[in-house]
């Protein structure tokens, strides 16, 4: 009975531990997601890609109810702000949760 109390507890703090390692690397995992969808065309951070759609210091500007908003339904939210920049952006409905979660993370961690 001692043992099997001792697996739980192994297995619990590991379970801790790597769920505070996953939620910081989400932001690194986000920042790849933004590259490989190439977000970049028309937007960029720190200098690099589109720099008509800067997106430095969005996690200071938006939630992160926004930000997905934005990435899930961007036609929605360019009516709602009245975005007029061309080529408007395209809602990604199909990037699965973990990669959506990533990006938020990484766009929420944009604060200058
Ligand atoms: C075809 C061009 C295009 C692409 C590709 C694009 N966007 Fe956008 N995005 C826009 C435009 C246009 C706006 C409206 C605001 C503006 O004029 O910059 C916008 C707005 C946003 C905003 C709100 C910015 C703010 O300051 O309020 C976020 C966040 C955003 N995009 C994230 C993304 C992410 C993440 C991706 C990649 C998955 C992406 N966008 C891909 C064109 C694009």
């Amino acid at each position: 009975m001692k043992h099997v109390l001792g697996i739980v507890v192994v297995i619990v703090v590991l379970g801790a531990t790597s769920g505070a390692a996953s939620a910081q690397s989400a932001v690194e995992r986000g920042q790849q997601v933004f590259t490989a969808q190439k977000c970049t065309v028309c937007h960029s951070v720190a200098g690099q890609g589109n720099k008509k759609g800067l997106l430095d210091g969005v996690g200071a500007k938006l939630s992160a109810d926004e930000i997905r908003q934005w990435i899930v339904n961007a036609p929605e939210m360019a009516a709602k702000v009245k975005a007029e920049r061309k080529p408007a952006m395209k809602p990604y409905a199909a990037l699965p949760k973990d990669n959506l979660d990533a990006l938020v993370a990484y766009l929420l961690s944009l604060k200058k």
